[in-house]
């Protein structure tokens, strides 16, 4: 098997774990460095949380050192909606591990040795990646993609049509999206196809597998904030993992490449994802953009993932 060098630069975040364990679970993927960054709580939590889960699954990569801040920006959390710690409550044992040198560094040395092949998968604010390219931009040819849980074509969860990981650090995202990097947007709207009930979130609990503790907890957690939800509200897009999915396997997703710029400047809507569909811009289309996902497919490789850690 020929496996893919990548980098998952993240938020843990509780949608963060299920992608991680997705990761994990398909050894194609040859995971570098986990690169964690501030966002759905504070770097304290972000970065325990993926050097801890890093042990929790056994994975066998660096943990680098990450931003702690967006690029100019006030600090911004997503409050409670990962629950206490990001983990939803849920306590992972202390690392005996020592965090490695900053991502920005970690990512231009895997960049280097992986000679062109490397992947890099976001499922937080793009801080450490623009970071990186900043720093390093001779780097730029060597990283092959970069698949981005971020931003939505036409709606939005921190305001009118700005997503979280945008909103956050509108500008790091900006300079990745102008990278010329090849770019997959798994947004908001593209991922919410793979919508699951509260059902079909049960469907994956009460498995005794060695992720079921915590994967049981991040589901009831789900679960429960569905219930609250209410009606207009009972889907669960796990939205982190799905994006893992589509850097696993791209048959789980249809991308139309567009251009697509970053609000960074705006009062109303500040970290607007801004996809050109029709052209007006005039601008060069640079990036791929998922318009749909396959829910059934997305499900299968998620009791794969059990069955690869009965
Ligand atoms: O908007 C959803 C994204 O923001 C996910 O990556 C979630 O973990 C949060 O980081
Ligand atoms: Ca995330």
């Amino acid at each position: 098997m020929i496996k893919r060098p990548i980098i998952i630069d993240t938020d843990p975040g509780v949608d963060d774990t299920i992608a991680i364990m997705l990761a994990k679970a398909n050894p194609v993927l040859d995971i570098k460095a986990i690169t964690p960054v501030m966002g759905n709580v504070g770097y304290g939590d972000t970065s325990q949380n993926a050097i801890r889960l890093a042990d929790y699954l056994d994975i066998d990569c660096r943990v680098a050192k990450g931003a702690f801040q967006p690029l100019f920006i006030e600090s911004k959390t997503a409050g409670d909606i990962h629950g206490e710690g990001g983990l939803a409550g849920y306590t992972l044992s202390k690392s005996e591990r020592q965090f490695d040198d900053y991502a920005w560094d970690v990512i231009k040395q895997e960049a280097e040795k992986a000679g062109g092949e490397l992947e890099i998968v976001t499922l937080g604010p793009l801080t450490n990646i623009a970071i990186t390219l900043l720093r390093y931009p001779e780097i730029k040819p060597l990283i092959k993609r970069i698949v981005c849980m971020a931003g939505a074509g036409y709606m939005g969860n921190m305001n009118a049509y700005a997503e979280f990981n945008v909103w956050v650090d509108p500008d790091a995202c900006d300079v990745v999206f102008n990278s010329r990097i090849p770019v997959v947007m798994c947004g908001l709207d593209g991922n919410d196809f793979c919508g699951l009930t509260i059902d079909e979130l049960k469907e994956y609990m009460g498995k005794e597998t060695k992720i079921s503790p915590l994967l049981d907890h991040i589901f009831s957690f789900f679960i429960k904030r569905r219930i609250a939800g209410g009606p207009e509200d009972d889907i669960q897009v796990i939205n982190d993992a799905i994006t893992m999915a589509y850097l696993i396997d791209e048959k789980i997703g249809k991308t139309e490449k567009y251009r697509v710029d970053v609000e960074t400047k705006g009062t109303l809507c500040p970290g607007w994802t801004i996809v050109d569909r029709f052209g007006k811009s005039g601008k060069e289309p640079n990036v791929d953009v998922l318009v749909w996902s396959d829910k059934a497919m997305f499900k299968d490789m998620l009791f794969k993932m059990l069955d690869y850690f009965k």
